[in-house]
């Protein structure tokens, strides 16, 4: 993740339940992050987690209480208001209801209570409780009061049941605080992002494919949510996980994905083509496995669609970004098909160094505007990739009303 919660100060609020282990790899991504995690735990939190875990791992004394020789006064009252963001994670059912209620009986209640900065609640427990009418209504109350709630996890619960109510993944949880301290300049935004590579098939078992991996439009999926555009990600086969609060639609072929880009196009206002598409698919597809023999074996292609060609050629108001994949001439290549398929906005990317283009962490890419302008970038992690070209996005995006902050 770009550094969104670098040196920011998170209030990691503990309640009582089982998910509250799962507090200490919370914390844990926290600090990967470079934040600055302050954890507060109830009491009955530290039945089931030892202050000293959450301690050592966020390198700030726990707090649990709000009277006695442990409490620092007043605190109840500013914590909430220095940090610069606060997660309750396990939310139970009871912090939740004393919160929806308005109840501050201990150090965590009056701290959010008495909290300015965005709350992201992130509800666990049984899955009956958690559909409880009461718990329910209890949320929509917080929801409407301004707090931000994250919806549990489905899966196998702690108790044998099974169903929604699991603690959503430390990972997830961090994403979500990013969304709440990223400037929205996106909001409103509708962006389809097509990603990985596509399969063509030849026989059963055998395909065309390149070594496309999905991390750079994943990447810009994750980053356009985050500044608040409603993403829909087009995906060639990836191994990667759906980025969360995004629409993913999985694709195999260049058929399936024209199809898919071509069906969400009318209500699209940006189109960011980071997909490494096949420009070629075999001829034929032979029903059962090919068996070895000959001298040789030679396998006919036909030309797949240029989809991003055409997305150039039924674009109305749509903003279109393509990617040129280059080994050579990065420029010249990339400046014919910035022309040839009618975009706004080329991502020249050099592929040909093994820190740069397909299944790395970081690329290395140049901007080039339809205007002529051109932005070299350095070698930089694709999510900051990804950033540079939103920022772009967003000046030229019509709807943008939101005031970027640059940090
Ligand atoms: O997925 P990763 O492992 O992270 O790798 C990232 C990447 C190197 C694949 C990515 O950064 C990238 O450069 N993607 C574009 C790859 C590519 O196919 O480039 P191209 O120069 O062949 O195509 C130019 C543009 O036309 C691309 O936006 C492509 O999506 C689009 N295209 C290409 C062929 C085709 N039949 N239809 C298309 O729409």
């Amino acid at each position: 993740m770009v550094k969104v919660l670098k040196d920011k100060c998170i209030l990691v609020g503990v309640s009582g339940g089982i998910a509250a282990y799962k507090a200490a790899e919370l914390v844990r991504q926290l600090i990967a992050q470079e934040a600055r995690p302050q954890v507060v735990m109830t009491r009955s939190a530290t039945e089931f987690i030892g202050p000293l875990t959450l301690e050592t791992l966020s390198g700030t004394p726990v707090r649990t209480a709000l009277f006695g020789p442990a409490a620092v006064p007043l605190e109840h009252i500013s914590l909430g208001q220095q940090v610069d963001a606060l997660v309750l994670a396990p939310a139970t059912a009871n912090l939740i209801g004393k919160l929806a209620a308005g109840i501050g009986d201990d150090l965590l209640t009056t701290i959010v209570l008495a909290a300015t900065r965005p709350v992201l609640i992130c509800p666990a427990m049984n899955v009956k409780m958690y559909d409880n009418p009461i718990v329910q209504d209890n949320l929509g109350r917080l929801r409407q009061a301004g707090f931000h709630v994250l919806s549990p996890a489905a899966g196998a619960l702690a108790c044998g049941a099974a169903g929604w109510g699991r603690l959503p993944d430390p990972v997830d949880i961090v994403e979500e605080l990013a969304v709440l301290l990223t400037p929205q300049d996106l909001q409103g935004c509708e962006i389809m992002v097509t990603a990985g590579p596509t399969h063509e098939d030849f026989d059963p078992v055998r395909f065309l494919t390149n070594r496309s991996t999905g991390k750079m439009g994943y990447a810009l999926a994750r980053v356009a949510r985050r500044r608040g555009a409603r993403v829909r990600l087009v995906s060639g086969p990836s191994a990667l996980p759906s980025p969360a609060g995004v629409e993913r639609l999985m694709v195999r072929t260049a058929l399936e994905m024209q199809e898919m880009v071509m069906e969400h196009f009318p209500h699209t206002d940006v189109v960011l083509m980071a997909a490494a598409v096949s420009d070629y698919r075999p001829a034929s597809f032979v029903g059962t496995k090919i068996k070895r023999g000959g001298e040789e074996m030679i396998l006919r292609l036909s030309h797949n669609p240029d989809i991003l060609a055409e997305l150039g050629k039924q674009k109305t108001r749509q903003i279109l970004v393509g990617f040129a994949a280059e080994t050579d001439d990065l420029q010249t290549h990339a400046r014919d098909k910035l022309k040839g398929k009618n975009l706004d906005l080329i991502v020249a990317n050099e592929v040909n160094r093994a820190d740069s283009g397909f299944a790395v962490d970081t690329n290395e890419v140049t901007l080039i505007h339809r205007d002529g302008q051109v932005i070299p970038l350095p070698l930089l992690p694709k999510e900051e990739v990804a950033d540079r070209v939103l920022d772009w996005v967003a000046t030229v995006w019509p709807g943008n009303r939101a005031e970027r902050i640059h940090g």
